[in-house]
């Protein structure tokens, strides 16, 4: 019964979606199992591009399961412009399965998403503004409001009422008299509920009955592993664990339901919004990394930093979630690029030479990347479909990725679309 978890290795944005869309195929059904609609995924299939925030990407296949597992937050408005939008592209949305259990976004969690950022001013974390954090909060201190409650007016009722006042009282600091009625809140969501009642279900029961028949489940993660709430660079993280073990407590399944755990990293390494990133390249280089690359927001559209492949905060990466598989995305970027560095070790302010991503944060703050230097190579890899087609450069350094990484490099990404994607 094969589990496989398709997991972010670096700060996120790192093309799992195209890889999802890729494996979601031959599976029978794909759950995702945290984040919301801070993700985004772009999907190329022939001329058309889709962009989802929430759905996972194997809604695609017709009629194929694709759940939104418990430990993802939604916003209901989001999620409703998502199915309308796919309507409108004529996608069957059959398949479609939406945890009972999942928690909801509030409109008062975006209020204090933005007021939270407000708040920590020159210190902010750089959030996507969409009220993840504030979700979580509520998740975690039992205030929170979950897809189930929509179906149940007197229960909604009651639960916006128990959050509406410490809310209001937090905004007020920001906002004099916060927009936030009960009644209309209550009607607009029980209106939401409306529109996805037919898509509620026990999720977790039923990637359960997929597994037991021996079918095949992708558990998608959103973000990425350095952006996870335990394990990254926190505080400058996102609220939910994104590593392939919260696949289990986000879908609902037991360890030994998970077979492969699929590390997806870019040939390079981005990051958006504030935190550290020994690898950064503040400069005209990485510059025009971000223009080749597209590296721009799908959610918020904001530029994202560029730097070189960090290698030891990938073998960090893969410790922290079992890589059975790595999947290096966007190798193409790289064609040009003169010689290649990546990043081997770093050096501490006082000297120290260090092979693994240190504990402290103000060692984190202050790592000097050491760089070993690979040839970089000039030819398009756009139209290489084979590992024999690609230039012996370009082959050296995935080779060189996958033993610093101790696991070897399956897949190769030389492009947005489909086929673009090389079997190694
Ligand atoms: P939040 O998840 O909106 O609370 O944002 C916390 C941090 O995670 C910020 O630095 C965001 O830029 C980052 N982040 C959240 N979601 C993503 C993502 O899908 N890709 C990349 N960065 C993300």
């Amino acid at each position: 019964m094969p589990g496989i978890v398709i997991v972010g290795a670096q700060w996120g944005d790192e093309g799992k979606g195209k890889l999802v869309d890729l494996m979601a195929e031959q599976a029978d059904g794909v759950i995702r199992y945290q984040g919301g609609n801070n993700a985004g995924h772009t999907i190329v299939h022939g001329e058309t591009v889709y962009k989802f925030h929430l759905i996972p990407s194997g809604i695609l296949y017709s009629g194929k399961p694709c759940m939104i597992g418990n430990g993802v937050v939604i916003d209901p408005v989001v999620l409703i412009g998502e199915l309308d939008g796919l309507k409108a592209r004529g996608i069957d949305l059959g398949g479609l399965k939406i945890s009972a259990n999942a928690h909801l976004i509030m409109p008062y969690h975006l209020m204090l998403d933005t007021a939270g950022e407000q708040r920590l001013g020159k210190l902010h974390i750089g959030t996507t503004r969409r009220g993840i954090g504030p979700a979580y909060m509520d998740k975690a201190a039992r205030l929170g409001i979950r897809v189930q409650d929509l179906l149940d007016e007197k229960i909604l009722k009651k639960k916006i009422a128990a959050a509406l006042a410490p809310k209001k009282a937090q905004l007020r600091a920001w906002e004099k008299d916060p927009a936030l009625d009960l009644q209309s809140m209550t009607e607009e969501y029980l209106a939401y509920g409306n529109r996805i009642e037919q898509y509620i279900t026990d999720t977790a029961k039923l990637v359960h009955t997929h597994l037991t028949k021996g079918d095949t489940i992708i558990f998608e993660g959103a973000q990425g592993a350095m952006l996870d709430i335990d394990h990254g660079t926190y505080p400058f993280v996102t609220s939910s664990n994104p590593i392939a073990g919260a696949a289990c407590v986000g879908a609902g399944v037991g360890p030994t339901a998970i077979d492969e755990v699929w590390g997806v990293a870019k040939a390079y390494a981005t990051r958006v919004g504030q935190g550290p990133f020994p690898t950064e390249l503040d400069d005209e280089f990485g510059e025009a990394l971000r223009q080749a690359g597209g590296e721009f927001g799908t959610t918020t559209g904001r530029p994202r930093r560029t730097g070189w492949m960090d290698l030891v905060a990938l073998r960090y990466a893969s410790r922290i979630n079992g890589f059975t598989n790595l999947v290096i995305t966007k190798l193409d970027v790289l064609t040009g690029q003169g010689d290649l560095q990546v990043c081997t070790g770093y050096r501490t302010d006082s000297g120290a030479e260090l092979d693994d991503w240190p504990y402290h944060q103000s060692v984190v703050h202050h790592l000097n990347p050491v760089y070993t230097t690979l040839p970089g190579w000039d030819d398009d890899l756009t139209k290489v479909r084979s590992k024999e087609q690609l230039p012996q450069a370009a082959r050296d350094y995935l080779d060189f990725i996958g033993e610093q990484v101790g696991v070897k490099v399956s897949l190769v990404g030389v492009g947005p679309a489909r086929d673009q994607i090389i079997e190694l």
